[in-house]
């Protein structure tokens, strides 16, 4: 496993869309080890690929519980609205409000290929928004209603 260098929001890479990952071979599972290494080495509760300069549809997250890989993820259904403060890898140091659905159902492969499906709440549900938002090349900036002045 490696660290992967995370890219800045100044990098017009992160606001391309990103592609379907159509095998998952080796290549692809050392990217998702890298990636949640990557992750937890900067304190982060999620990230997607193009986040490391990979434009395929692959998120890791981490709320806590462990972490959760879902590639070619689909947000299916979204319930209820909740608004908290969010932050990204990817803008250090900015930190605003933003909506976003209380429970998600969401689903996508895990790295052996068989198809998950996650009922996910709160922060989970947040963080699968956010990181599903930067496979179509949106930034959380994009959607803050209130900046926070301090962390
Ligand atoms: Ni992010």
């Amino acid at each position: 496993m490696a660290l992967r260098q995370i890219r800045l929001d100044s990098d017009e890479l992160l606001r391309k869309r990103s592609r379907e990952v159509i095998e998952i071979n080796s290549n692809i599972l050392t990217l998702i080890d890298d990636m949640i290494e990557t992750m937890h080495n900067a304190d982060g509760v999620g990230l997607a690929a193009p986040q490391v300069g990979i434009l395929k549809r692959i998120i890791v997250v981490d709320v806590g519980e462990g972490p959760i890989v879902l590639i070619n993820p689909q947000l299916l259904e979204g319930f209820g609205e909740q608004t908290g403060s969010e932050g990204c890898l990817s803008v250090p140091g900015v930190f605003g409000e933003v909506k976003r659905p209380q429970t998600v159902v969401v689903s996508g492969l895990n790295p052996q290929g068989e198809t998950i499906k996650i009922e996910a709440k709160d922060l989970l549900a947040r963080a699968f928004c956010h990181e599903i938002d930067h496979l179509d090349g949106i930034l959380f900036t994009d959607k803050v209603i209130r900046y926070m002045e301090d962390e």
